[in-house]
């Protein structure tokens, strides 16, 4: 797709002069800046001259991907940059990337004179100014998905090892002690599998365990729909009851902090092995420590943990530790190579297509739109103040012209509302309409995205 624009200079008014040759053909709180260099013919930047900044090591896959869409003008940094030198570092960027450790505060984002969006390369993006970022107009990207597999993977392997008693023996024939017995040893076929929180991870998980011969049962405070031949049960305490294996795959929320407390341990079958590879709040360690030493727990694995050392080498405590059959592992559930670079596609294919067609799907903080680029005909983008009125006044622009409007798109989040609009017809007027766009009492941000004769 083609950010470029063949109108004749004439048609172009002087306030839109002033504001060519961008991306952004945009406006907004970040627009009080100098105007980029102007071009007589163009009113988009070619792709190559957008530029993207990608911080914190983001993967090689991002950047040819990048490079594969037009998009080349990328620079990268192999470390988080902070304040004032993110600040410094921002000027001219209209793309940023980062993975946990950049703050984008409110003060960073203030000084971001280009940006239009942010990607952040990771699953959690609290380490940006979420509304912040909103009430600028800039959507905030994450990846959601790309390590749901390997996390849906190692609970199944770690319920396998479990059920065998693997890392005890292992541990022992380490020490030169050789413990052959198929006492406490089981398949997994045939097993019931209760997972709790039927998400992306629980629902991939439930698809693998049944490849593997168990039955599943999941329960999950929303309806969701069942995959393969899984069932839903009414309650947390039905599922416990009735499950060989338990795993955890609720985010951390009010309602779920301590959800697996003395009670629901307790409820579990005597025997049963269970897993949280979800957030450490949600289970009281003290209490399943307490049921694995008493033998009603066969075994745990846990990845997450209430408080978790910060970097590597500060020293970690659990009240699993030294229980035989525990398996404890440093939050490590989605790392894989995989994951890594998944994340890098999925990031980047959202950034591409919310500058290639202004789509906000995925979009965090942000109303999500997405509509298929058209041939023909131009595209417009209105972040605004949801106020009553503002959709009749932006269609007054285009009325008071004869022109058709061709498809339009309006989502609100909170108090944001974004609106696509797209018209076959305006070829000349569409930098004007831009600029009155602009010009509405609410507007956060406008821009043409693209057009094409
Ligand atoms: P998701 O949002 O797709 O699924 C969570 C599910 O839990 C949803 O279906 C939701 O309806 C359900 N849920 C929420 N509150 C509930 C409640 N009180 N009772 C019953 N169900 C409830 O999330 P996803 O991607 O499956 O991730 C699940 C968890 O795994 C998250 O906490 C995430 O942070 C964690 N995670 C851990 C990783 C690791 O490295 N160990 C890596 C990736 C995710």
């Amino acid at each position: 797709m083609v950010h470029r624009h063949n109108a004749s200079q004439e048609a172009i008014t002087a306030r839109a002069k002033a504001r060519l040759g961008g991306l952004p053909l945009e406006t907004g709180a970040n627009e009080a800046q100098e105007p980029p260099p102007m071009s007589p013919t163009r009113l988009s930047l070619p792709k190559d001259k957008i530029k993207i900044l990608l911080l914190e090591g983001i993967s090689d896959s991002a950047v040819e991907l990048l490079a594969d869409a037009g998009y080349r003008s990328v620079k990268r940094e192999t470390k988080a940059l902070d304040g004032a030198v993110l600040a410094r570092a921002l000027k001219g960027v209209h793309v940023l990337g980062i993975r946990s450790r950049t703050q984008v505060t409110e003060e960073v984002l203030a000084a971001a004179d280009r940006l239009i969006t942010i990607g952040c390369f990771c699953i959690g993006t609290n380490q940006v100014a979420l509304e912040a970022a909103a009430s600028r107009g800039i959507p905030v990207f994450n990846a959601p998905f790309s390590n749901t597999r390997s996390v849906a993977e190692l609970t199944l392997g770690e319920i396998i090892m479990m059920m065998r008693g693997i890392f005890p023996k292992s541990n022992a024939a380490h020490r030169g002690e050789w413990d052959k017995s198929a006492a406490n040893s089981w398949e997994v076929r045939g097993k019931t599998l209760g997972i709790i929180g039927y998400g992306n991870i629980g629902a991939q998980l439930s698809v693998l365990a049944e490849a593997f011969g168990m039955r599943v049962i999941y329960f999950d405070h929303t309806t969701k729909l069942p995959h393969g031949n899984a069932q839903p049960m009414p309650s947390l305490h039905a599922l416990l009851a009735e499950s060989d294996a338990v795993t955890v795959h609720v985010p951390e929320t009010a309602e779920t902090m301590g959800m697996i407390g003395e009670a629901a341990i307790r409820a579990m079958k005597p025997g049963a092995v269970f897993v949280n590879n979800a957030r450490g709040t949600v289970v009281d360690l003290e209490a399943l420590a307490r049921a694995m030493k008493d033998g009603h727990v066969l075994g745990a694995a846990v990845d997450v943990f209430p408080v978790e050392p910060s970097r590597n080498g500060e020293a970690f405590v659990s009240p699993l530790q030294g229980l035989p059959n525990a398996i404890l592992t440093p939050h490590i559930g989605g790392s894989t190579g995989e994951a890594q670079s998944r994340i890098g596609q999925e990031v980047v294919r959202k950034l591409i297509d919310f500058s290639d067609t202004a789509a906000t799907f995925g979009a965090v903080n942000f109303p999500q739109v997405q509509l298929p680029a058209r041939p023909s005909g131009a595209r417009w983008t209105h972040a605004h103040r949801d106020t009553p009125g503002m959709l009749s006044r932006i269609n007054e622009i285009f009325g008071r012209r004869g022109l058709n409007i061709s498809a339009q798109f309006l989502q609100t989040a909170g108090d944001i509302g974004y609106l696509v609009i797209d018209s076959a017809e305006a070829r000349k007027e569409a930098e004007e309409i831009l600029a009155e766009l602009r010009e509405l009492p609410g507007t956060i941000r406008a821009r043409l995205i693209y057009e094409r004769h």
